[in-house]
């Protein structure tokens, strides 16, 4: 059985920087130190950086400098020279000063693998969990058969537009969607002007709850930007100097919502629960008019004439995320009037396109569809009264801001509310940016077309797929197993579905069929108004040691039978308490994986919270290499250790970071567990 490189030691230093600034939320300053790192000239401050997380927000996404590291890694053999890696996988003396010259920052996954295809071409790479997409993407470009799926429908969905469809159908699907993406705008200008003001920016909308006395606002004061607040106490609202927040008042988030459902359902007298305070412009913020709360009314007079098409899914009992928004009810009832309108109108639209694309060729146009649909839900994150008022950037927080801040979904005082034909749909869809981008749709899918190689022969497949019943579909089958299962309880991915899935369902109802049709491998329709909970790799609060562990055990048991014999497990995890590694540890061993390396990689920048980063956070992911028991050589534990050591010091986010000491003891002592347990 060959060795092979990720059995040895990589480059982690070079793969760690490239995977930090990859993953930082404002990248610029990183992009910048790191061309004078490498001593690259670059031609402006601005960079064409458009990311995959673009297309549809998703939890726990990783680099794809990594992954693209990791299944290189897999496949090459043990001698492979460092530099001949390094160069292979993209990172070329040529090739980053060229991507740099073309307005590109300075990142592998922008570069093009420097890999003889013949290499790769029976080699067959699985991601059971593939989530955002990141893995089986970096197989794709890599050239590999790649086979990838996850248990949930929005994951699912992703998947085919990140990886499948990207390589199936090359331009041509970038030119299309642009196309559509122009046709939706231009709708929405002409259907939605008469609700918005030309000029305006954004609305803060204030909530008020009806009481005998007249209206209570449920907050006294909102910030809108450094030292000026607004207050609404009592008569109109006025601009003062102020840096503290009002209070919400939660006792009466119950009442208003009942409330806001009455006037949603057709009580005009009830709009006063939304109270138009302060509109967005150019030059910053001007106390609402009377004829702004009019435009709300405008749309709610539309709304009674006739009813906005939204989805009337219930909210799932067991949805852990709308916990506190549950009394209302529906999620037709996450929107305003307004916000009710225009997703309503622009739903029926693109339900319209489904059927007018099907005709001219089902599987396409249902793939041309799903571009649009995700905007839609883009759109439903920032124009719903969940959004929340940024202050300290001066933007709209979108409703799952919410959850990357609370892990729920919240009601707060005052919501921010999107204008969404002049602008919002202009920013998620961006079909007319080649040079710059702010996190459009359409430069990420031009991007991939551009990256992948093309997919006649369907070297790439993507299910629906349970990791936990692996074995029923896929038998001795893949060369690496490169997987990054959710890490024990840090998220509940059915859960922060449910925010997209209903507006997935309604809008592509037609396309469903061709969509998930001999695609879903388990016991679920995407007639389901929920997403399946039962078999998710998670821990749920209260019983997470043995529900993680229980069912990690069962998926990598299931792995184990998709793998080739000489096949190896790349598994990737991260947490900061050590009972979690234990978890993972021990379903190693009850699955008969003996861990052959562990490699430490940087795997979030600190800036992002989702890890738990800042004080105690892990920023590092380790990845653990296995291999069947029975198959696998000795390795000298002491030798593995030092070498670990050794690599960790390495794996750091900017040259000089000096890892924290904490950090460190957690991931030496998960080492210890790995070998201990496992
Ligand atoms: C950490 S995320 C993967 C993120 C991905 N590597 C990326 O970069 O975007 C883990 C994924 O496992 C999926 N998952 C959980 N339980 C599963 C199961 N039983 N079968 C398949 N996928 C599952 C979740 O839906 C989630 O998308």
């Amino acid at each position: 059985m060959e060795r092979k490189l990720i059995e040895d030691v990589l480059p982690v230093d070079v793969i760690s920087r490239d995977a930090g600034i990859e993953m930082s939320f404002k990248p610029t300053p990183s992009y910048l130190a790191r061309c004078r790192e490498l001593g690259l000239p670059h031609p402006g401050r601005k960079f064409f950086d458009p990311k995959i997380r673009s297309l549809l927000p998703w939890l726990a996404r990783r680099s794809r400098a990594v992954a693209r590291a990791l299944n290189l890694a897999a496949i090459l053999p043990a001698a492979t020279p460092p530099d001949l890696y390094l160069r292979m996988l993209g990172f070329s003396k040529e090739q980053l000063p060229a991507l740099v010259a073309a307005g590109y920052p300075p990142l592998l996954s922008y570069a093009r693998p420097e890999v003889d295809p013949s290499l790769l071409e029976s080699v067959v790479i699985m991601d059971p969990m593939a989530g955002g997409g990141t893995i089986p993407l970096e197989a794709a470009i890599l050239g590999a058969r790649t086979i990838a799926g996850d248990y949930n429908p929005v994951a699912f969905l992703i998947l085919r537009a990140t990886v499948e469809w990207p390589a199936r159908y090359g331009p041509d699907l970038y030119r299309r969607v642009r196309e559509e993406a122009r046709a939706l705008i231009a709708f929405a200008r002409e259907a939605l002007a008469p609700y918005y003001g030309g000029e305006d920016r954004g609305y803060l909308i204030l909530r008020q709850a009806l009481s005998d006395s007249g209206p209570i606002p449920l907050v006294s004061s909102v910030i809108l930007g450094r030292g000026i607040a607004l207050q609404l106490n009592g008569g109109r609202p006025r601009l003062a100097p102020a840096s503290v927040r009002g209070p919400t008042r939660r006792d009466l988030i119950e009442p208003w919502i009942q409330q806001h459902r009455a006037m949603m359902q057709g009580n005009p007298d009830l709009l006063i629960t939304h109270r138009v305070v302060a509109v967005q412009e150019r030059g910053g913020f001007r106390p609402a008019r009377e004829e702004d709360q009019e435009l709300l009314r405008r749309a709610l007079e539309a709304n009674m004439a006739s009813l906005p098409l939204l989805p009337d899914t219930d909210l799932p009992e067991d949805n852990r995320i709308f916990r506190k928004i549950r009394a209302l009810g529906s999620y037709r009832y996450l929107f305003n009037p307004r916000q009710a309108l225009a997703m309503g109108r622009l739903i029926r639209y693109v339900r319209e396109r489904v059927r007018a694309l099907a005709r001219e060729d089902p599987e396409f146009g249902a793939a041309v569809a799903t571009y649009l649909a995700f905007g839609l839900c883009r759109l439903a994150d920032f124009n719903s009264i969940l959004t929340s008022w940024n202050e300290r950037q001066g933007t709209i927080r979108d409703a799952l801001g919410s959850y990357y801040k609370f892990r729920e979904l919240r009601l707060e005082g005052v919501y921010a509310e999107a204008v969404v034909p002049y602008r919002t749909l202009e920013w998620i869809f961006e079909p007319d940016a080649e040079r710059e981008t702010a996190g459009g749709i359409c430069p990420v899918l031009k991007e991939l077309t551009r990256s992948l190689r093309g997919d006649l022969g369907g070297r790439i497949q993507i299910f629906m797929m349970d990791a936990l019943q692996l074995s029923r579909h896929f038998r001795r089958l893949a060369d690496v197993i490169n997987v990054d299962p959710p890490y024990f309880d840090v998220h509940g991915y059915s859960d922060f579905s449910e925010f997209f899935w209903p507006i997935l369902q309604t809008t592509l109802e037609e396309a469903l069929p061709v969509l998930f049709g001999g695609r879903v491998l388990l016991d679920w329709s995407p007639a389901m108004r929920t997403a399946p909970r039962q078999h998710e790799v998670i821990g749920r609060m209260g019983r997470e040691d043995e529900e993680f562990e229980g069912r990690l055990a069962q998926a990598l048991q299931e792995m184990r039978e998709a793998l080739k014999d000489d096949g190896l497990l790349v598994l990737w995890f991260s947490h900061r308490e050590l009972k979690a590694w234990q978890a993972v540890a021990r379903a190693l061993h009850r699955s008969r994986f003996t861990v052959v390396n562990v490699i430490p990689l940087v795997s979030e920048h600190p800036t992002r919270s989702v890890t738990r980063g800042g004080r105690g956070g892990i920023h590092r992911v380790l990845v653990v290499v296995a291999r069947k028991a029975e198959f696998a050589p000795v390795v000298d534990i002491d030798t593995l250790r030092e070498r670990f050591l050794a690599q960790l010091q390495k794996a750091r986010l900017f040259p000089h970071e000096r890892i924290d000491p904490a950090e460190m003891e957690t991931l030496a002592s998960a080492l210890e567990i790995l070998f201990r347990e496992a």
